[in-house]
């Protein structure tokens, strides 16, 4: 409502009669925010105090809005600025530039290898560094604010005509110079994929001085492993000693033990991270699914398992068919139909539900969709993932309290990725807020029907501003780049 005296009211936004869910895995309590510009201005009893509007939200959780740590959103928050899959979510920060892909510094993106086109179509993106990227994201005006990572296999196809071999010191020089430049404008940290092609020919000797020039600015390091099946152990060895020897904090990206053979390993990927933790800085995230997603990789079909197609240059209509399915139409292998259908995108049923519960348990694990935003028939994930970790992981199986759910989704990311105003509701913070239902609160994406917006986020805010409700949709556009070590201006 309007004040009716004319004279500006003390507060933009008071949200009233809320429970508080603060982020840091507290209790819940009862309490009424107050949003002022871009922050939250007071917590507490405020009823009777003026604003210019007031949300009565008496009955729902009222929460940091949700950091989505691992994301391909790279040029989905510019091309599809609204981000309307994750915002209807409640998040309102993604972290992009995962598993050793990220938009810059390309100059010729459309030429890239495999897996740098999981971004989608690049051809009218082009940047030859982050400070000229990061302007394009803050001119985009996205619907969340995004955090930034360095991808390695980016870095590679930037500086080497041969990604076969580790690099030459002259191509190591090139990428520290392209990497101090990004982590200068305010990047993250970096990532790698040495599972992926472009990354697969690095050895320690390339890897380890990069991981220090993040960690030298303060960026952290992060990986999608180079094995995640039967040599999990060895690669999170491999990592450990990377991110050790550089001197960074280690983010191992999606984990899991994928392959029928290594169902319930993660006992022993966890135990290994627990001893581990006593001497290094150590996290993971997770998405909270059975299958992984990405692009079509002939390498990782297993006799029985089930895979799903998401999208297919040479034929369109085989997104969203299973490839048992489309091999017994066409009278061929799986693998011969795998062949005609690359380049393509799949979902691979290859994780058991035993490890993911275990996982996404663990203290130091968040959550990451690792939606891909371009697919045409998405893996769930990219819609579904936070409202499913509150309903199905912690209302229904009872694995952790809804406040620990929350806080895998807020502080611990925050604290990660170094953004120190951001998710807790503390007066002073910015005012990234989620507003749900817990009721109603739930994912709707199936592998059948993946786009199905989440029910029961009510509303969501960004930077203070009004930025999701679940009755008008979308306005938009109050997200920020968010460098890393500056202050953003409010
Ligand atoms: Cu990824």
């Amino acid at each position: 409502m309007v004040n009716s005296t004319g004279a500006s009211p003390p507060y933009d936004t008071l949200l009233v009669r809320g429970s508080l869910i603060d982020g840091t895995g507290h209790s819940a309590y009862g309490a009424d925010i107050a949003i002022k510009g871009d922050r939250i201005a007071a917590i507490g009893e405020l009823r009777g105090a003026r604003a210019a509007e007031e949300i009565d939200v008496q009955g729902k959780c009222l929460a940091p809005g949700f950091i989505d740590t691992h994301t391909h959103d790279d040029q989905a928050c510019m091309s599809a600025a609204t981000m309307e899959p994750k915002i209807s979510q409640g998040v309102t920060t993604v972290v992009v530039g995962n598993c050793g892909v990220s938009l810059a510094p390309l100059d010729h993106p459309s030429e890239v290898p495999e897996p740098i086109n999981l971004l989608g179509e690049l051809k009218d993106f082009s940047y030859r560094d982050f400070s000229s990227y990061f302007d394009a994201v803050d001119a985009a005006r996205p619907g969340t604010n995004v955090v930034a990572l360095v991808g390695h296999s980016s870095l590679r196809v930037a500086a080497m005509p041969d990604l076969g071999r580790p690099a030459t010191q002259g191509e190591l020089d090139s990428m520290m110079n392209m990497l101090d430049e990004a982590m200068r404008a305010g990047a993250g940290g970096l990532s790698t994929g040495v599972f992926y092609p472009p990354g697969r020919a690095a050895d320690s000797g390339e890897v380890i001085p990069l991981v220090r020039k993040a960690g030298e600015h303060g960026g952290i390091y992060a990986t999608r492993m180079r094995n995640e099946h039967d040599a999990v152990l060895d690669s999170m060895r491999e990592a450990f000693e990377a991110a050790r020897e550089g001197g960074a904090p280690l983010l191992i990206s999606h984990h899991k033990c994928a392959g029928a053979r290594n169902r319930g390993r993660s006992r022993e990927t966890l135990a290994l991270v627990d001893s581990v933790r006593e001497t290094q800085d150590v996290s993971l995230d997770l998405y909270p699914y059975d299958a992984g997603s990405s692009v079509l990789d002939l390498d990782l079909l297993e006799d029985g398992m089930r895979v799903l197609i998401t999208w297919s240059i040479p034929h369109p209509s085989a997104s969203g068919k299973y490839l048992h399915d489309i091999a017994r139409e066409w009278g061929c292998s799986e693998r011969e139909a795998g062949r005609a259908l690359k380049p393509a995108g799949a979902c691979y049923f290859f994780i058991s539900e035993e490890d993911v519960r275990r996982i996404i348990q663990h203290p130091a694990a968040m959550i990451g969709s690792d939606g891909l935003p371009m697919d045409r028939h998405p893996h769930p994930r990219l819609w579904g993932t936070f409202p499913r970790v509150i309903r199905r992981y912690a209302m229904e199986h009872g694995l952790f309290s809804v406040e620990e759910a929350i806080r895998k989704m807020t502080s611990l990311p925050a604290h990660r990725f170094g953004l120190h105003d951001r998710g807790v509701l503390a007066v002073g913070n910015y005012a990234d807020l989620v507003i749900f239902d817990p009721v109603t609160v739930a994912d709707r994406a199936t592998y059948e029907n993946p786009t199905e917006a989440a029910q029961g986020i009510d509303h969501v805010f960004v930077n203070g501003c009004l930025s999701w409700s679940e009755m008008q949709g979308l306005p938009t556009g109050y997200g920020r780049l968010l460098r890393r070590g500056t202050i953003e201006s409010g």
